[in-house]
């Protein structure tokens, strides 16, 4: 078994990487593949790259090239849930692609060919990051300096399973996350790769689940010294949450999903 780690930012897969032994590294279509093992368990690890066609084409690699069985995905997200805060972590339930519209042919939002709107992550994958979400929030300030945690006004942070929009821009005016929500007032938090990554995932059976720190409001917030937010908040999320998931004894295995998590009441 192995799991592919695709992680959205550089600085994230240089501390996901310092967990990792045996490694052996692999450049392809300008990316770097990191093959080793973290908690005995093999990983090969990747920067994603920015925005939906990039993400799409690594995703690939890591399936048809490196013959991954299951997919992680960590990264930042603006929220577009009024309840989320900075520091939140938003585990997808299900992705969609925000700026998918092939009307008249399809319907809005519909994946043309495939039938799918909303991918649906696996409830086994769910359920280990939620397991991990809980144990990093429990003991976040051993792990980030107290003072940092202020600077972002993190103060209780909480997880939630949710959905998760994805679309090729950066969504940083009031306006745009408005028509979002419009459309689908389901949706948790914005990005630029998830559902991308899910749809491939989807097309070649493999199972994933995509893990996302609230970084901005989305175009609801004023000033984020954003880098200072990567380097010293969301980097120490994505390793934790990471080494928590792998950590964990039993084998991570393929299942359902949305439904699933929707079974448990979350
Ligand atoms: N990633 C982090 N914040 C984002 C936003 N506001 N829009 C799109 N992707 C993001």
């Amino acid at each position: 078994m192995k799991i592919g780690i695709m992680g959205a930012m550089p600085e994230k897969i240089d501390s996901i990487h310092a967990l990792m032994s045996d490694v052996e590294t692999i450049e392809r279509g300008g990316r770097i593949y990191h093959i080793g093992k973290i908690s005995g368990k093999e990983v090969v690890l990747v920067f994603s790259r920015w925005g939906k066609v990039a993400s799409a084409t690594t995703a690939t690699s890591l399936i048809t090239e490196f013959k991954i069985d299951h997919l992680i995905f960590t990264g930042v997200a603006g929220a577009s849930n009024p309840d989320l805060n900075i520091g939140d972590i938003v585990i997808s339930k299900c992705l969609y692609q925000h700026d998918m519209d092939a009307r008249p042919l399809m319907p809005r939002h519909e994946i043309p060919l495939t039938g799918i709107t909303f991918f649906k992550a696996d409830s086994i994958l769910i359920g280990k990051a939620s397991a991990a979400a809980d144990k990093l929030l429990a003991t976040l300030s051993e792990k980030i300096p107290v003072s940092m945690l202020e600077k972002f006004s993190i103060r209780s942070p909480k997880f939630i399973l949710g959905t998760i929009a994805t679309g090729d821009q950066f969504i940083s005016d009031r306006e745009h996350t408005a028509a979002i929500m419009a459309e689908k007032p389901e949706t948790d938090a914005v990005e630029m790769e998830g559902a991308a990554v899910a749809q491939v995932c989807s097309d070649y059976g493999i199972s994933f689940v995509v893990v996302r720190t609230i970084s901005d409001q989305a175009g609801h917030t004023s000033e984020l010294d954003f880098p200072l937010f990567i380097k010293e908040i969301a980097r120490l999320y994505s390793e934790h949450m990471v080494k928590n998931m792998l950590d964990e004894e039993e084998s991570i295995t393929e299942s359902g999903a949305c439904e699933a998590a929707a079974a448990l009441g979350v």
